[in-house]
């Protein structure tokens, strides 16, 4: 099976995780793009969703399905998102789409967080895939000395030749070269630098279920 197809068997399993008659949140990226197709086949069966970036929202409203702000809605019962790492306890990196900021805000308003992924996405430590961190561009140089002091290199996201702008009109720092070994502490840290917006690290919000991509068919992790 390609990475393509695991991605949407995933994408698929996750339709049983969709209350009826409720909201949904969503997240951002290829395998939940494959997530939001499946969605579309129940459309009449939600109110919508809530979505985590400009993104999801175009795909999301072209394919019909009403996406709500979310400040209109107190919380959700689950939380639909991939993720660039997970580790034996669910805690995740993300934020290789750049929507990391907006996708921490509505993991955190909802009761479970359900990862999709494909088995490339399992790792025993946190840390192999750069760690997107979002931050407000005149703090990005001292951020950067500060990783460096940890003993990592934060490089500035490029598109296009020009620093990415986020959703948020923000920018992201890859940061490599850590072993994130204890990813609560170091969520907590990060966090209160000035300048930083989000930290990639979901340790706080991590997954509560991840459907796992595999040859064999989903496999399904609870923490
Ligand atoms: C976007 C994310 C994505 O969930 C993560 O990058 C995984 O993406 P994909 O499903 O395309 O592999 O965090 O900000």
């Amino acid at each position: 099976m390609t990475q393509d197809e695991l991605k949407a068997l995933v994408g698929q399993a996750a339709l049983q995780y969709v209350v009826p008659g409720e909201i949904v949140g969503v997240g951002t990226g290829s395998t939940v793009n494959k997530f939001i197709d499946a969605l579309a086949t129940m459309k009449d069966q939600i109110q919508g969703a809530v979505s985590s970036s400009e993104a999801s929202t175009q795909r999301l409203l072209a394919l019909g399905i009403p996406v709500f702000d979310s400040n209109a809605v107190q919380s959700l019962s689950v939380y639909i998102d991939g993720a660039d790492e997970i580790d034996p306890r669910g805690h995740m990196v993300k934020g290789g789409g750049a929507a990391l900021t907006r996708e921490k805000i509505v993991a955190a308003q909802s009761r479970r967080f359900v990862c999709i992924a494909d088995e490339s996405k399992r790792v025993e430590v946190l840390g192999r895939f750069p760690l997107p961190v979002e931050v407000i561009p005149m703090a990005s140089a001292r951020i950067t000395r500060q990783f460096a002091a940890m003993g990592g290199t934060a490089r500035l996201r490029l598109k296009g030749g020009q620093p990415l702008v986020t959703d948020n009109g923000q920018h992201i720092l890859d940061v490599t070269g850590l072993a994130l070994k204890d990813p609560l502490a170091f969520e907590s840290e990060v966090n209160q630098w000035p300048g930083v917006v989000t930290v990639g690290v979901f340790a706080h919000q991590r997954a509560s279920v991840c459907l796992l991509g595999t040859p064999g068919g989903v496999r399904t992790i609870t923490y």
